[in-house]
């Protein structure tokens, strides 16, 4: 069993989001990893969990190598941090997609995960994809590309709103390009209001008039 580590609110909530849909597998690939701190988490919460750390960036993945092995002496079999960029997915991705993998993209663009879904093979896999901005940018790719929403919910930390996506090319509901079942839930107020008062004073320039009606129509 791992030590406790502190991990943000955002963090924190995509590591519940992880358990919440962790295939039969048990496999977790984290794209863009960078600290690995999930990997972490994640062994900390359960046994037998197959956590594949992937990032592009050498030097912070030899920091995070160096805190585990600080940390523990050791790095946990079923934890690997791969060395190469997400092409690697390509290759060792046949085999462990096969088994149906939980994919996590987080803390990072809309744009660079479109990047990465683009590169990636992506048969029966279930993503977990938290964009920091481009949000609507990556459901409009994501639909296109023939993904369906299994859920979507919005994760405030520290004065910020990261809109996360569940997805799968095996569900059924359509994506559609502004959001629908995040604006079902209570918990997305606050944050509706947040979108409409940032949009309503530049609707003028950016004629976005009906995404605002949209917004607007899900105000309790
Ligand atoms: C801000 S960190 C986010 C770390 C973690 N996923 C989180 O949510 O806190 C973004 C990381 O993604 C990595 N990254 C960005 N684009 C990538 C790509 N195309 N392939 C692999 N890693 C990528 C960067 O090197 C960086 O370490």
């Amino acid at each position: 069993m791992l030590k406790k580590s502190m991990l943000s609110k955002r963090l924190k909530s995509l590591g519940e989001l992880i358990l919440h849909y962790l295939p039969e597998s048990r496999k977790v690939i984290d794209i863009g990893c960078d600290h690995a701190l999930l990997g972490e988490y994640l062994g900390m919460r359960e046994d037998n969990v197959e956590y594949i750390g992937i990032d592009r960036s050498k030097p912070a993945l030899e920091r995070t190598k160096s805190y585990y092995k600080k940390q523990y002496t050791y790095i946990p079999s079923g934890f690997l941090i791969n060395t190469s960029n997400v092409k690697l997915l390509h290759q060792t991705g046949q085999s462990l997609q096969s088994e149906k993998s939980l994919i996590l993209i987080a803390g990072m663009g809309g744009e660079e995960i479109i990047k990465i879904m683009r590169e990636s093979v992506t048969k029966d896999c279930i993503f977990i994809l938290s964009a920091h901005k481009n949000v609507n940018k990556l459901r409009k790719f994501l639909a296109d590309s023939g993904y369906k929403l299994i859920d979507e919910t919005v994760i405030f930390d520290k004065n910020h709103y990261y809109e996360t996506l569940i997805v799968s090319k095996n569900a059924t509901e359509p994506i559609h390009p502004w959001g629908s079942k995040l604006w079902e839930s209570h918990d997305s107020q606050d944050y509706l209001k947040h979108l409409i008062s940032r949009e309503k004073p530049y609707i003028a320039y950016t004629g976005n008039a009906k995404y605002l009606k949209f917004l607007e129509s899900f105000l309790c």
